[in-house]
């Protein structure tokens, strides 16, 4: 009988665990490693590569492809600086940060007040310092730090033939709002409606930690859904988060896992009616994984005074025109892996033996059906295997392997997470050109026949 082990085990160690499982299964590397890695930044390998894929696919096609209210878009990661000036990121996109002076180390002044007293003091520089004066650094239990100050989370660069900086952008929702005119004027879009976006974006954090949960290079999912000023908002912001927390549970979280945390009043932004954080329990506590903001028509507004533009829409109906609101339901991407990761991650007992096993979903899981020969000295059963695999390969994600003893390779697509394993043996090419079909969570095996394994996978992934 299978048994439970995480909850037994301390949250850190499950944390190193997972990091060191990453690496070693070909998730996710330290960037730069032989170089003795950069600034906590890391590669996706192989299959980290594939889940991206997999959970970008399912979050387009839950809120693109599936909606009627709904388009994509792709802009770019450099744009014209004004686009932040009138956001107010070039000014204000501050976080606030403090060295200890004795050991060197830095951190991020509000993380540590929080840290060590509980109080969220985000924002609040002179409530940060005086907290700082009575605590001790965690790193070496001096207590003399330097004055917490802000520092920008914006990345500069700079462009040939363009005077003055250029940044990297912080956000993807800049570059929707920026071509919001474009889409009205080139599609048929009735308010309400959105404009979806998956991208790269890039914050100069003052301390990147806790794995990929906080990096300075990471990948956002967007939306911007416009709506009529006048509309009862309250219920469609309602739909947003349930949206967002099915689609975290739709990628293996548990529903227990997940909790809302609402902004105070005071904590929101001048232009925020309402914004919510949707968290998932990491095993280094609860961390924000998706937000929903009301941002009122703040956005609009600003590059249209900015730009000299309208960015209006005309309502055909009631012959009226109006900056639409927006609702700005996000995740990123990154957290969304980690969530996946931690919550499939699992080590069983069998029969006396550990097997760790990813019990992914079957759309998250990077390999679909993996295909081994029994043996790999025995040229038919290879090449028949090898059939099996060419015509599986084009519907499904699928991994060959003849390396080791079977139940060796069964254990190594257990830990990657791939849902079934083919097995081509002696009764397949002597008897009924049948194969062994192993389930990863069952573990049970049928027996199935060649001819009939495109309908069987066809059901068994939809
Ligand atoms: N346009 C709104 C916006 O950017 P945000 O809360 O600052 O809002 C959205 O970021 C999402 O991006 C967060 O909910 C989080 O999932 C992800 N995110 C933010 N900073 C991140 C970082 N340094 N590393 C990884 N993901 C990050």
């Amino acid at each position: 009988m299978a048994k439970e082990k995480k909850q037994e085990q301390n949250t850190n160690e499950i944390m190193e665990k997972i990091v060191s499982f990453s690496k070693r299964k070909g998730f996710i590397f330290p960037a730069c490693d032989i170089y003795g890695g950069f600034a906590n930044a890391y590669s996706y390998g192989p299959y980290g590569a594939e889940l991206k894929n997999n959970i970008k696919k399912m979050w387009w096609q839950k809120f693109v492809q599936e909606r009627e209210d709904m388009i994509g878009m792709d802009g770019p990661i450099l744009l014209n600086p004004k686009l932040w000036e009138a956001s107010g990121h070039t000014e204000g996109f501050n976080d606030a940060m403090v060295d200890c002076r004795k050991c060197k180390k830095r951190f991020r002044a509000d993380h540590i007040v929080s840290e060590l007293t509980g109080q969220d003091m985000e924002g609040d520089l002179e409530g940060m310092n005086k907290a700082l004066a009575s605590l001790e650094c965690p790193e070496c239990g001096a207590s003399d730090w330097t004055e917490a100050k802000n520092m920008s989370q914006m990345f500069k660069t700079q462009m040939n033939g363009f005077d003055g900086d250029v940044y990297l952008r912080p956000e993807t929702a800049g570059a929707i709002f920026v071509d919001f005119k474009n889409i009205i004027d080139s599609m048929r879009v009735k308010v309400p409606f959105g404009i979806a976006q998956i991208g790269k974006a890039f914050r100069n954090e003052i301390v990147a930690r806790n794995f990929i949960f906080r990096i300075r290079e990471f990948e956002q999912m967007e939306i911007e859904y416009f709506i009529d000023p006048d509309m009862e908002w309250e219920e469609k912001f309602e739909d947003w988060l349930k949206l967002q927390e099915d689609f975290a549970m739709s990628i293996g979280a548990k529903k227990e896992d997940i909790r809302r945390y609402e902004h105070p009043e005071n904590k929101l932004s001048h232009y925020s009616k309402k914004t919510v954080d949707i968290e998932y329990n990491f095993p280094f506590g609860f961390g924000e994984l998706f937000g929903l903001a009301h941002r009122g028509n703040f956005d609009l507004l600003s590059h249209s005074k900015a730009s000299n533009q309208k960015l209006e829409y005309f309502d055909p109906v009631n012959n009226r025109k109006f900056i639409p609101h927006v609702l700005e339901p996000t995740v990123g991407l990154d957290r969304l892996i980690l969530t996946a990761i931690c919550s499939s991650y699992t080590e069983e007992e069998i029969d006396g033996d550990m097997r760790t096993v990813l019990k992914f979903p079957y759309k998250v899981a990077p390999i679909k059906i993996a295909i081994f020969p029994l043996l790999k000295n025995k040229p038919d059963l290879v090449k028949k295997a090898k059939e099996v695999f060419d015509n599986l390969k084009s519907d499904y994600m699928c991994e060959f392997d003849d390396n080791g003893n079977i139940g060796k390779r069964y254990r190594r697509q257990d830990e990657i997470g791939t849902p079934f394993c083919v097995t081509v043996d002696f009764d397949t090419l002597e008897q009924d050109d049948s194969v062994t079909v192993r389930d990863r969570d069952t573990m049970q095996q049928e027996r199935v026949a060649i001819s009939e394994l495109s309908e069987y996978f066809c059901k068994k992934f939809n």
